[in-house]
């Protein structure tokens, strides 16, 4: 079992967005008992709210359930919990470390790392841009999905 920790600031419209996302691509391929998928914020400015609105419509709108997720801060027993740890934006992973401490077991990543376009998903709760929040999310998680199999986890 694979545990993969989606994480962003607010946890209402990227990481969830990414959770999601991935569920849903992992279910494709009919990989789903192989995965726990969980995702969280790094801060509690949105603790116990839902996912976004407009997070929401662009799922919908591309065929993608959401579940009944509400915000939550991540905590420093996710480290131990989750084998992936994976942000949106080079400021998340400082204010993770913050939380979890060092990451002295390379458990953090940054989601398009894992793309041939290293860089920061930018925050769609400022730009408005969904379409393109959703477009960076899965060329990550494609991304993701190759490295694990590349690396033969086992899947
Ligand atoms: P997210 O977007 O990090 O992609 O969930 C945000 C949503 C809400 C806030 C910040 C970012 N906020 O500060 O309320």
């Amino acid at each position: 079992m694979i545990k993969v920790l989606f994480v962003c600031l607010g946890n209402i419209c990227r990481s969830p967005m990414a959770e999601y996302i991935f569920k849903n691509m992992v279910e494709k391929e009919k990989l789903q008992d192989n995965f726990y998928i969980d995702s969280a914020a790094t801060s509690s400015e949105e603790s116990g709210n839902p996912i976004y609105y407009a997070a929401r419509e662009k799922l919908n709108k591309m065929h993608i359930k959401c579940g009944n997720h509400t915000s939550r801060k991540i905590t420093k027993e996710d480290y131990q919990k989750f084998d992936y740890i994976i942000a949106m934006e080079e400021k998340n992973i400082i204010n993770i470390k913050k939380i979890v401490g060092e990451d002295k077991e390379n458990k953090i990543y940054k989601l398009l790392d894992f793309s041939s376009d290293p860089r920061d998903i930018q925050d769609p709760w400022y730009t408005g841009d969904f379409d393109k929040a959703y477009n960076d999310i899965v060329k990550g998680l494609e991304g993701f999905i190759k490295y694990l199999k590349e690396r033969n986890e086992k899947l």
